[in-house]
């Protein structure tokens, strides 16, 4: 009888248990968060090139991501944004300096060389460079620009090599500007999508943009899911501004807007500090920011944190999953509490319950999640499941505290 009662017991308490690691919030699935290669391992190889996305898939991403933007002739290349000096040797090419110009970008002036005023056939004349200074510069010169195709070849194909199904994140940039100038995004976009396999809601690739409208018209031609993308809560989506819509990612942040995403969307992308604010601190009274590590400039890395916001709860409820970004673990990037640790700061977020993390060094960022959470492909039973059931089965019960 008292053995019973203690299983029974035993069985109670794992109603409780929270499925991701032990003192972890749960994702909002029960599973392990992802990882996601931002714009490839790009702490490491120039950004949205094939070698950073190789080497994000070899440091154990689950996903990589290509921003994309339009050719001249209508095809869907990896880059931040569409003016690619900062990110090209385009500068230096004399055969395209008479290319420079001035554009109007998401209603700011923009001075430089832009995508589509280039052929594919020229953008693969070019070669990448590293756009942050203070990380390696020796790789620039050494690759193309890869179309959205290729990178897509490079997740299949390294899928196979790896035995892991390798996801992709693409991400529409500038949908309003590029549907202005007759080079709209998406339907290229699902085109492409659609031709290698991908269209059902179980696919490993999700669709993000910090536009609002553009998401609801790919949940027209899409089944794929989708995710929004937050910017500071006091922005506001450009489609918003161009349409006069004077809401900020902020009033998106509310229980009401949380809902309307998820009509559209599978899950939300915000910025890392809608879920732990920081600022600046003016210590020693002279009415300027502290320079906290005495570099000389204002960073991150002179910002506190503060406490974290209730948005992965909220975010949850609404049925979103949560994927913040982004992790950069340069010193200039990481918050002074954190004491040079970037696993420091992975932890705090995965012990919040995240369900993913946009990171400019994915090792790092795998390391810490297979520590704290576990690996992403050893599935746990989701806590609806648990509650669906009303119990575990005693065997996994005692498995799992054996494990712990
Ligand atoms: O897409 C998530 C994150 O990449 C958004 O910021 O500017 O790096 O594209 P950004
Ligand atoms: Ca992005």
């Amino acid at each position: 009888m008292f053995r019973i009662c203690k299983l029974a017991l035993l069985a109670i308490a794992s109603l409780t248990v929270i499925p991701v690691g032990s003192a972890m919030a749960a994702t909002l699935t029960g599973k392990a968060p992802i990882v996601i290669g931002h714009r490839g391992a790009s702490g490491y190889r120039p950004e949205h090139t094939l070698a950073a996305y190789e080497l994000a898939i070899e440091m154990g991403a689950d996903y990589i991501e290509p921003d994309v933007v339009s050719t001249k002739d209508g095809v869907l290349i990896a880059r931040h944004e569409n003016e690619i000096s900062g990110t090209t040797d385009v500068a230096n090419r004399a055969d395209f300096a008479n290319r420079k110009t001035t554009k109007t970008i998401d209603g700011l002036p923009v001075t430089g060389w832009f995508t589509e005023d280039f052929t594919l056939a020229e953008i693969k004349t070019l070669r990448a460079k590293e756009r942050v200074p203070f990380r390696d510069q020796s790789y620039n010169g050494q690759f193309e620009i890869p179309t959205l195709q290729e990178v897509i070849d490079l997740a299949k194909r390294k899928s196979v090599e790896t035995g892991r199904t390798i996801g992709i994140y693409p991400e529409t940039k500038h949908p309003t500007y590029f549907k202005s100038i007759g080079l709209s995004l998406e339907e290229p976009l699902v085109n492409v999508l659609k031709t290698n396999g991908y269209d059902s809601p179980d696919d490993a690739v999700f669709i993000q943009s910090f536009e609002v409208s553009n998401l609801q018209f790919l949940k027209t031609l899409t089944n794929l899911p989708l995710v929004q993308l937050f910017d500071a809560s006091s922005a506001k989506p450009y489609d918003f501004v161009a349409s006069g819509d004077s809401r900020t990612y902020g009033d998106l942040l509310t229980s009401t807007g949380l809902a309307g995403i998820a009509q559209y969307a599978k899950g939300i992308g915000p910025w890392k500090r809608l879920i732990i604010p920081a600022d600046t601190v003016d210590n020693n009274g002279d009415g300027k920011p502290d320079d906290l590590n005495g570099d000389g400039v204002i960073s991150d890395a002179d910002k506190p944190l503060q406490q974290p916001t209730s948005l992965i709860n909220d975010a949850h409820a609404a049925g979103l999953l949560v994927h913040a970004y982004t992790f950069r673990s340069d010193d200039f990037f990481l918050a002074p509490d954190y004491n040079g640790n970037p696993e420091a700061e992975y932890e705090q977020f995965f012990k919040l319950g995240v369900d993913g993390v946009f990171s400019d060094f994915p090792d790092t960022a795998v390391a810490v999640r297979n520590r704290v959470a576990g690996e992403p492909n050893k599935d746990v039973p989701e806590p609806t499941s648990l509650l669906a059931f009303g119990i575990l089965p005693l065997a996994e019960i005692l498995r799992r505290r054996k494990a712990q």
